[in-house]
């Protein structure tokens, strides 16, 4: 009888034990990402045309910090299979890569498609599918064909309809067989450090309105190419077609007023202007930073404001044009409207956000200037997202840490993130957030742009001076795999 009792009682406590045990739906996409430039090597073989990387690269090789680049990379043009095959080692079900531009179309333009470049991507997402990977394919991941950028890039208002021509080729080609399309990787970085800064090819450096004019024209884009797919292509392949945003954490530094007005300002800049035509109830730029910019530029004596405005037309065409919301997370600061502490590390804000913002010492460092280990960022900035855009759909597109390149294979401090983002990812899904997927930044070790290869991102270590381009398992992919495999996190 009393064994009986000890047995139930042991039973029960079994019982709610794993009640309590948090898992991650079996639909959950739990994968990896990785995007075309920093990974693919092949930079002219077969037929591929010269993007804006491959030209800074080459021509102002000490752009990039180790005076590396992209040529060769983790040579995944000639590796891919091994890619898969370490998909498969970590169990994921969900891969996010780039289509290279000017890999499928080598002037940027439809009038010349280079076949051999839409073989290799078939060939990698055929392999993906032998073993029930879930592709998510970024048509847009920075690597801009040269060409295009001759003719104004993104500061062109016929962007669009190359943008569409190539978008149409790339829904076509592989919609039969991929269910997920993002248009564009974070517009931020596209915008602001392409063309409203030097911190990233083409280098524009236009300060005034370089972010600006970017960020209409890209959006316009990604809301064609939207439409295009709902209507030509989602009838017959009924996939999804949306947009991923970087969304770094701004809090305020205090609970003042200005501090909160600072903060959201800066939100508006960094990732607001991209967010809010798409995703927000009334469309067009965000409303406090619009009437900035207008009142600045008005003092600088300009006829009209930098920030273009939207007609009707655009603004409709635009609103509510995308399936999910895509955001790459990684970090937060805090936002004074009073002094500038620290300034922010790489690259600065922008100007007309005239906020100062920090990490306080206490939050880990990465071997990346602008990433730190900030508490609940992750659930801050998805729960500050669901609120203001109307609860969409999301997918964590991005989501990582970075350590130099003589860590070896023991990452401690990457475990330790992933861990807690996780945790916040489960936090968002009891508060019933629409998430319906996570992509860990990266597969494996690549080049990290600006950074070269000296700031390590990924689960595998890549051996970027062996021709074979041997990867490795870092401790961090046992820590992934086990939660991917059981959908929950064991500490
Ligand atoms: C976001 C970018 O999309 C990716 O290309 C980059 O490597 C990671 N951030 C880390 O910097």
């Amino acid at each position: 009888m009393k064994s009986l009792v000890i047995l139930t009682l042991l039973v029960v406590a079994c019982q709610s034990s794993s009640d309590k045990q948090r898992r991650f739906p079996d639909d959950f996409l739990f994968g990896a990402a990785t995007a075309a430039y920093q990974i693919e090597g092949g930079w002219n073989e077969d037929g591929k045309g010269e993007s804006i990387w491959d030209y800074v690269v080459h021509n102002n090789p000490a752009y990039i910090k180790d005076l590396s680049n992209g040529d060769i990379a983790a040579d995944s043009y000639h590796n891919y299979k091994r890619d898969v095959e370490i998909m498969r080692e970590l169990n994921l079900n969900a891969y996010r890569f780039s289509i290279a531009w000017s890999r499928v179309l080598p002037t940027g333009m439809i009038n010349n498609v280079n076949q051999a470049g839409i073989d290799f991507y078939n060939n990698y997402i055929d392999e993906m599918l032998k073993y029930n990977i879930t592709p998510l394919i970024t048509l847009y991941h920075w690597d801009l064909p040269q060409k295009l950028h001759e003719l104004g890039g993104f500061t062109n208002p016929l962007f669009a309809d190359w943008f569409s021509d190539y978008a149409r080729l790339v829904f076509q080609s592989f919609g039969d067989r991929v269910k997920h399309f993002i248009t564009f990787n974070e517009p931020r970085e596209i915008c602001y450090e392409g063309y409203g800064t030097d911190t990233k090819p083409p280098i524009v450096n236009n300060t005034a309105i370089g972010t600006y004019l970017c960020a209409k024209h890209l959006v316009i884009a990604h809301a064609k190419a939207y439409h295009m797919y709902d209507k030509e292509f989602r009838p017959t392949q009924g996939g999804q077609c949306g947009i991923t945003i970087s969304v770094n954490w701004f809090g305020p530094d205090t609970d003042s007023d200005d501090d909160k007005l600072a903060a959201e300002i800066t939100r508006q800049g960094e990732w607001g202007i991209y967010a809010h035509p798409i995703f927000s109830a009334e469309g067009g730029f965000p409303k406090e930073l619009s009437e900035r910019v207008a009142k600045k530029s008005a003092e600088q004596g300009y006829s009209k404001s930098r920030m273009p405005e939207f007609t009707e037309e655009e603004k409709a065409l635009v609103r509510g044009a995308s399936d999910f919301f895509g955001v790459n997370h990684y970090s937060a600061s805090l936002t004074s409207a009073t002094e500038h502490k620290v300034p922010h590390p790489v690259p600065s804000l922008m100007d007309d956000i005239d906020s100062g913002t920090y990490t306080p010492d206490e939050w880990p460092k990465s071997s990346s200037s602008w990433l730190t280990f900030a508490p609940n960022s992750l659930y801050n900035a998805l729960t500050h997202l669901n609120t203001r855009y109307n609860k969409p759909v999301f997918y964590i597109t991005e989501n990582g840490w970075s350590t130099s390149n003589d860590r070896g294979l023991i990452d401690d401090d990457r475990i330790a993130y992933y861990r807690a983002a996780l945790e916040n990812v489960l936090d968002l899904l009891d508060d019933g957030v629409n998430l319906k997927g996570y992509m860990a930044w990266s597969l494996f070790d690549n080049f990290e742009w600006n950074a070269g290869y000296t700031e390590r991102l990924g689960l595998y270590n890549v051996d970027f001076e062996d021709p074979a381009r041997t990867r490795t398992a870092k401790k961090s992919a046992f820590v992934y795999k086990h939660i991917v495999t059981h959908r929950y996190i064991d500490h």
